[in-house]
């Protein structure tokens, strides 16, 4: 969707053509309208077919049945957009699921899948430029998570659980199992409706609505009405304990633990710790940009590496093993890092998890734990341990470390690191000016490594093209900036 602040910066043309629908200047014959297909991709060098061009949405109602007994997803999305263009048709990324039949205004539109994830659709009729239109997509099939490098080796995608499923979309697999403009550029706000078999839950981001049970199911209605990132939406299913409370600053918060992990000492910290991390950070960082906070807890161990995987699910965060304090503070922090102002590109990523890593070095430090410092020192005496089949820790460039390691372990660790040595040259006020005019300014939109450089510049009122060239943009240990 558009943010609305942008509003008063459209480009002329789009000014103008904007007048042409308010009837200012006389409309041009329907036969003299060219109309041209979207892009099947946004030019994001890590993924060029993620999202696709020529429109902007600004709606999904994702409306799903799941049966953990055959692993099968049946569903319909909704989706509002406005065409940016005059389109002659236009794509949705969706990832092997059935496409059983698509319409877009009410009309049946033919459809083809090509690629590895495109879904192109033929509307009946054009669809004109900065009008709104709608596509009804009915689908089915087993979500196939997706694999590989790009996130710890770990699957990630729709995922099955002992009792239901889980959903780590980041960074392209919300398209497995709903049909998306699927990039973070393209925020929207969501509503998701899913139907599960009697006595489980699904529980998703913001606030639910509505809880029903009919013919022995159960369907839950939840709402997210502030501007998220489709590789943040989740769908977890299975046994869940859920409370609810309020946090003392007045955000409404939900969590669900899957009763396996109830009695797990982590577990039962978690809401309390989600509640003290939501209202603190929010008086370091600026207001807690959501409308609702919380956790869901998943119970799996997973395979013998895995890092504690976790992803910042908007206003929810989903954790596979119940979190210690600071995987809460990592997640919490990345409702402002990453959910509220997310890249521009996912080589930008860093921005998401050298903050994240930074807020919980600098949550040990006012907590009586060590210095921001001190993590800084140590990481840079003695960087964590990197697997033999990844680049070594110096080798990483923060700022295009390629797709395959955009979570190596560099991203985190020297990344923090970044924000630390610019805390240490900037000084502790200017820096925390920097960081909430950074989410004060970007928020709900998408920054890139150039923006944050441009506003600690200006910010610091220091030259730091040397300083971020060899903490970001070079290979190697930095030893003087
Ligand atoms: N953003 C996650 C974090 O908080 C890392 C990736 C999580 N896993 C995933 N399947 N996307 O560190
Ligand atoms: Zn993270």
């Amino acid at each position: 969707m558009a943010i609305p602040r942008s509003a008063h910066r459209l480009p002329l043309a789009v000014a103008a053509a904007g007048a042409t629908t308010l009837g200012l200047f006389a409309p041009a014959a329907a036969a003299d309208v060219r109309y041209e297909p979207g892009s099947s991709g946004l030019g994001d060098s890590y993924f060029p077919d993620l999202g696709n061009g020529g429109y902007d949405v600004e709606r999904y109602h994702l409306k799903t049945a799941y049966d953990p007994a055959t692993d099968r997803l049946t569903g319909t999305t909704t989706i509002t957009a406005t065409a940016t263009q005059n389109l002659s048709r236009f794509n949705l990324d969706f990832y092997k699921m059935n496409v059983r039949s698509v319409r877009v205004n009410g009309h049946k539109a033919s459809f083809e899948r090509t690629g590895e994830r495109e879904l192109e659709i033929t509307p009946r009729k054009g669809l004109r430029k900065l009008r709104s239109f709608g596509v009804t997509v009915r689908y089915d099939g087993v979500p196939q998570p997706l694999s590989g490098p790009v996130v710890f080796d770990l699957p990630y995608g729709f995922l099955a659980t002992k009792d239901g499923a889980t959903v780590m979309g980041e960074p392209n697999g919300a398209s497995t199992w709903f049909p998306a403009n699927d990039h973070p550029t393209d925020k929207a706000l969501f509503t998701v409706e899913t139907t599960v078999p009697h006595g489980l839950k699904a529980i998703s981001n913001g606030r639910l609505l509505r809880q029903r049970t009919a013919g022995g199911k159960d369907t839950f209605l939840w709402r997210e009405d502030r501007p998220m990132a489709t590789y943040l939406v989740t769908n977890s299913i299975g046994r869940f304990n859920v409370s609810t409370t309020t946090t003392p600053k007045g955000v409404p918060q939900l969590d669900a633990v899957d009763p396996e992990v109830a009695s797990d000492p982590n577990s039962l910290d978690t809401p309390r710790n989600t509640t003290r991390v939501t209202d603190e950070l929010a008086g370091y960082i600026g207001a807690y940009p959501f409308t609702s906070t919380g956790s869901i807890v998943e119970n799996d161990s997973g395979p013998p590496l895995n890092l504690e995987n976790a992803l910042e699910t908007q206003t929810r965060p989903t954790y596979q093993s119940p979190p210690v304090e600071k995987g809460v503070a990592h997640e919490i922090s990345h409702q402002w890092f990453g959910d509220s102002v997310s890249v521009r590109r996912w080589k930008d990523v860093w921005l998401n998890e050298g903050f994240a890593k930074w807020v919980e070095w600098y949550w040990a430090e006012r907590h009586g734990g060590q210095s921001a410092q001190l993590s800084f020192q140590q990481s840079y005496d003695d960087p964590p341990p990197i697997q033999p089949d990844r680049p070594p820790f110096w080798d990483v460039v923060i700022a295009d470390p390629t797709r395959d390691q955009m979570f190596h372990r560099a991203m985190y660790f020297r990344g923090a690191m970044t924000l630390q040595a610019l805390r240490h040259k900037i000084g502790d006020e200017r820096f925390l000016r920097l960081v909430r005019t950074w989410v004060a300014t970007k928020k709900y939109g998408n920054a890139s490594t150039e923006d944050f450089e441009a506003l600690a510049e200006q910010v610091s009122g220091q030259d730091l093209g040397a300083f971020f060239r060899v903490w970001l943009h070079a290979p190697g240990k930095p030893t003087a900036w």
